[in-house]
């Protein structure tokens, strides 16, 4: 019952508590119910990856709660009759691993937040609700997509760790000139480069001569905030939980 009460926000906001029990607990009966399926990793089998799932990534939970309990018609995809609890504790562990950021707010000053990421120019290469520039990941699903710890740690270090699909290549092409940005997608026969410039370049392979991943981030080290300053532009990027409509071009449903 408790369990069940706790879950009140996750209906009526589309959030759902890290509680660490019911994570454990969904953990056991996904492997016994789901993981022949949909893959003891949750990337699929016979079923389809639940990363690429928008329901699962991006959507409100009841959503996927109602899939659970009624299945969906004509497919593998059949009813489970456990215990609405239990169905709770399944989504709760896929989400522990979809939706790793999910958890109760960071404590701080979400207005002050939102302008330390104006006066730093963070808006200048991040997207935030529909406004910003194109260099840098969109930031209106961090909250979701990122633990606290995390977003905190691509603020002071964006080198540690590289956001898919963001990584930083130079290009040399055979006219000797040499073009910097990130490989956003590359074919057999192209690469896809944004430059620095926020504009995109099409560059067909034999134009390359030389193709470098550099291993640091695009991203400028933010100094100078005061550790307030940080407790607070933190606190306001977990708070943007955007639904995950758009997927990154390295996604395909399935
Ligand atoms: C017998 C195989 C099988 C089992 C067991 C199974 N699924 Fe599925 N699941 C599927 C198939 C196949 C689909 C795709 C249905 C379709 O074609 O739309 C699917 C679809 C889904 C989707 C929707 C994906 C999307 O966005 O379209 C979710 C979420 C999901 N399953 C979660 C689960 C969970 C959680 C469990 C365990 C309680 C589970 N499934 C058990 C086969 C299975
Ligand atoms: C010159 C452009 C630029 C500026 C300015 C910039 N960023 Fe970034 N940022 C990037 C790029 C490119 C990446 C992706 C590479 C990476 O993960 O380091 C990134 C990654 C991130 C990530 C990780 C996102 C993810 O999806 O993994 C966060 C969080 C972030 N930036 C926050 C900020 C904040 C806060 C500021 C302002 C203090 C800021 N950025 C300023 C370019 C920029």
């Amino acid at each position: 019952m408790r369990f069940l009460l706790a879950l009140l926000p996750a209906i009526l906001w589309g959030q759902l508590p890290s509680d660490p029990a019911a994570i454990a607990k969904g953990e056991v009966l996904y492997r016994n119910t789901c993981a022949g399926c949909h893959g003891p990793n949750l990337r699929g089998g016979e079923g389809p990856n639940l990363f690429h799932s928008r329901m699962v990534v991006g959507g409100p939970p009841r959503n996927f709660f109602s899939l659970l309990s009624k299945g969906r018609p004509n497919t593998e995809m059949i009813p489970f009759r456990l215990p609405e609890e239990q169905l709770w504790q399944i989504v709760a562990y896929v989400y522990s691993h979809t939706r790793p950021g999910l958890g109760p707010p960071v404590p701080g000053d979400v207005a002050a937040g939102e302008h330390v990421f104006e006066q730093a120019g963070c808006r200048g290469c991040h997207m935030v609700s529909g406004k910003g520039g194109v260099l840098g990941p969109d930031l209106s699903s961090l909250g979701l997509r990122m633990p606290a710890e995390k977003i905190r740690e691509s603020i002071v270090n964006p080198s540690a760790e590289i956001a898919e699909g963001y990584s930083a290549v130079r290009i040399t092409l055979r006219t000797g000139q040499s073009m910097g940005g990130t490989l956003r997608n590359h074919d057999n026969f192209s690469y896809q480069v944004l430059r620095q410039d926020g504009e995109y370049a099409l560059i067909d392979h034999a134009e390359a001569s030389k193709i470098e991943r550099l291993s640091h981030s695009l991203m400028p080290a933010t100094t100078g905030l005061s550790p307030e300053q940080l407790q607070n532009l933190v606190a306001f990027l977990h708070r943007q939980r955007a639904p995950i409509l758009k997927f990154p071009v390295t996604f395909f449903n399935y």
